[in-house]
């Protein structure tokens, strides 16, 4: 009979049969998926398996310590962490195009993650979070396609990894259960889709340093205020978004000529179609009185009410 405990203990045996005394190498993101994948081959295989975890500068505000502290410190895992920011943020120089911007963003992850596994001795494996989903969908939308690049599809032939994917006969509230039963905080195992591209998504137009952290400050106080709220597990993604506008506003007796938030929050069974959230209207009055009084730069924020179709998700 199929239970999470029998699921596990057959992963592991398997595991360990096939790769013996070499070793796994993994593309740790912080995701449910690739983080689920990392713990049950540690599992398996313990310190056989190096993760290399990219921080591309794109990331939440505090993500890249939070992954560094549950997989390297509290679980000993063996992490590399890539400190990659200046790197993207010069190829993301003087780009507007959104599917450009995507690009060099996939593309940069891959060229990073070669250069770090070159540098890696005796890998013969790679471990991948492929789910039931991805197999079946095989990449036909967007997300899909840039979440198979993310998943390093495209290593260059003279790297010949053999893949690992115990994932991939289960569905997404499976790998969550498969996590929780792993020892993967909530946080991580119940976090909301975040994109491969991350923030640099959010900030409409050219990415620079100083729009990064207005968009990651301002989604940080809506993500407290979500949690603090109790909605967090009741709108299925949430983030703010830097659109290219600035506006006057006043604070004090100075006039001001800053930038426009927007946040947006969706309900959403898998992505494909969404509904706005109903946050309510208090909840939404803390959060832009927290943005406009917290957020250097911020003088107006802006509450995005369209469904998905016909607005997507994301702004770009
Ligand atoms: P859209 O904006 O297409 O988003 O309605 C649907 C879901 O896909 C995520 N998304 C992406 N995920 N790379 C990803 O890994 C991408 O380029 C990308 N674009 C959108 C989005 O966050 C939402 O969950």
């Amino acid at each position: 009979n199929w239970t999470m405990e029998n699921f596990i203990e057959q992963q592991v045996k398997e595991i360990r049969e096939k790769v013996g005394n070499r070793k796994v190498l993994c593309a740790l993101s912080g995701g449910v998926d690739s983080s689920v994948v990392a713990a049950l081959i540690h599992k398996a295989i313990g310190n056989q398996l190096t993760c290399i975890f990219v921080d591309h500068g794109l990331l939440r505000k505090n993500e890249a310590d939070e992954v560094m502290k549950v997989f390297a410190e509290d679980f000993h895992m063996n992490v590399i962490k890539v400190d990659a920011r200046e790197r993207f943020l010069s190829k993301l120089k003087g780009v507007d195009d959104p599917e450009k911007k995507r690009k060099i963003i996939g593309n940069e992850f891959i060229y990073v993650f070669d250069d770090e596994a070159a540098k890696l001795k005796d890998i013969d494996f790679l471990a991948q979070g492929t789910l039931y989903t991805d197999v079946i969908e095989s990449g036909t939308d967007t997300a899909q396609t840039i979440k198979s690049h993310h998943n390093v599809g495209g290593l260059p032939e003279d790297m010949q990894f053999e893949l690992i994917e115990p994932l991939k006969t289960l569905f997404k509230d499976e790998v969550r259960e498969l996590g929780t039963q792993l020892g993967i905080p909530d946080y991580i195992v119940w976090r909301q889709p975040f994109p491969g591209p991350g923030l640099a998504i959010r900030v409409l137009g050219e990415v620079t340093e100083e729009k990064l952290a207005i968009v990651r400050e301002s989604d940080w106080i809506l993500r407290e205020e979500i949690a603090a709220a109790g909605l967090d597990k009741e709108i299925w993604q949430y983030f703010t978004v830097l659109p290219n506008i600035r506006s006057v506003g006043v604070m004090g007796d100075q006039r001001t000529y800053d930038y426009t938030i927007g946040i947006r929050a969706v309900t959403s069974i898998d992505g494909m179609t969404s509904d706005w959230a109903r946050i309510p209207w208090d909840v939404l009055e803390k959060i832009s009185t927290r943005i406009v009084n917290e957020v250097p730069h911020v003088n107006r924020v802006v509450y995005d009410i369209t469904s998905k179709p016909p607005a997507t998700i994301e702004w770009e």
